[in-house]
């Protein structure tokens, strides 16, 4: 990788709000301390390059958002990150300051597996929020290794739902009421906000994806770097646009993670440069390499951030999700939301139709 190509984030952020802190003063000391290599020794470069990455995210605090932000992780083409980009974003997220919750919409249940949250048939988990009536709270689990991260796990039940829900009352909206008690319900008992919520979908565009598009203010689809990638996505973008003017006026894609990325590739340098092309305001400058890490730690019940947390796959994920947040503060942008799609609030100036 061309070492020009990272983004420290530290300087022009720095600039543009307040003089630097002591600590990033130090972190860029030590940014600076690496000697820089060539593309001659191109391991050792990617080696300084991981450690520079290293110094200035580890530990840092991202800014919290000015309300609760709200994400559909979507993408009805299957096995393309939803589920890893959900639970490493909430991680990151979470190791970085925030509260985050996820709340897992698909029967498959990988989501809650990954982040290591019992989801055994039987466990009160989503079905029971979207078809009982059961309170968010009653299902919600912490992290036991990252304080601040919930989860609302998916059984296998969840799989019954998309039929059970065809013939209840307001079908579309029963996620998007859940969370907006659960949230009300935190303030009211003086529990602290939650920051980030990541709703991950099944790869369907069936009534439980409906459901988390009606819920959620901002839409995050992660693609994957290979042929065929961008099909099925205006169909995609057709349903937002159905759901925006039936159902949730505020919905709109706010983020595109590429992810498995390997620059190696021509197709993958292609595909990426499509979707930036189609997406520019979207398009997150972070992408997710391919890495074993990454695959590996669902395995073992961990999201990479606490099974490698210095892992180029780790780390790409704690720049998104930088990016993300800082996106979340910036004024310009209206991304807030507490659980109601209602509110046709502005939208962000670069959304796609
Ligand atoms: N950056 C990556 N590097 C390597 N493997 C990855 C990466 N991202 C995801 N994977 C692997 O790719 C597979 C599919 O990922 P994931 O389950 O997140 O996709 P999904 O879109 O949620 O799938 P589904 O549509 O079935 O819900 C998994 O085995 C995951 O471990
Ligand atoms: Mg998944």
């Amino acid at each position: 990788m061309d070492q020009d190509d990272v983004d420290t984030g530290l300087r022009p952020y720095s600039d543009v709000t307040k003089p630097l802190s002591p600590d990033d003063e130090r972190r860029l000391a030590l940014i600076d301390a690496i000697p820089v290599m060539d593309e001659s020794t191109p391991l050792a470069a990617q080696l300084a390059v991981d450690a520079r990455r290293r110094i200035e995210l580890a530990g840092q605090k991202f800014p919290p958002p000015l309300q609760t932000r709200v994400f559909t992780v979507a993408n009805q083409k299957g096995g393309v990150g939803k589920t890893t980009t959900s639970v490493n974003l909430a991680a990151a997220l979470a190791t970085s300051g925030l509260r985050v919750l996820v709340i897992d919409n698909d029967p498959q249940g990988n989501a809650s597996t990954a982040l290591g949250i019992e989801h055994q048939s039987g466990v009160p988990s989503t079905y029971d929020v979207l078809i009982n009536d059961v309170g968010l709270e009653e299902v919600v689990q912490e992290s036991a290794v990252i304080p601040g991260l919930y989860c609302a796990p998916a059984t296998i039940d969840l799989s019954g739902a998309e039929i059970e829900l065809v013939s209840m009352v307001a079908r579309e909206n029963r996620l998007r009421n859940a969370l907006a008690s659960y949230l009300k319900g935190r303030s009211q008992r003086g529990e602290p906000r939650i920051d980030y919520v990541f709703v991950d979908c099944p790869p369907s565009l069936g009534l439980l994806t409906v459901n988390a598009f009606v819920t959620a203010r901002e839409v995050l689809i992660p693609i994957q770097c290979e042929y065929y990638a961008l099909e099925g996505l205006s169909q995609l973008l057709n349903n937002i646009n159905l759901i925006r003017a039936h159902l949730n006026p505020a919905l709109h894609v706010s983020t595109i993670l590429l992810t498995m990325f390997d620059g190696r590739t021509n197709l993958a340098q292609q595909v990426a440069e499509e979707v930036r092309e189609h997406f520019p305001d979207q398009t997150l400058r972070t992408a997710v390499p391919r890495s074993v890490r990454i695959s590996e730690a669902p395995s073992y019940g961990q999201t990479v951030l606490t099974y490698d947390g210095g892992s180029t796959g780790a780390l790409a994920y704690l720049e998104a999700a930088r990016e993300i947040a800082r996106r979340g503060v910036e004024p310009r942008n209206d991304y807030a939301q507490v659980g109601s799609g209602s509110d046709s609030g502005t939208r962000n100036e670069g959304d796609q139709q």
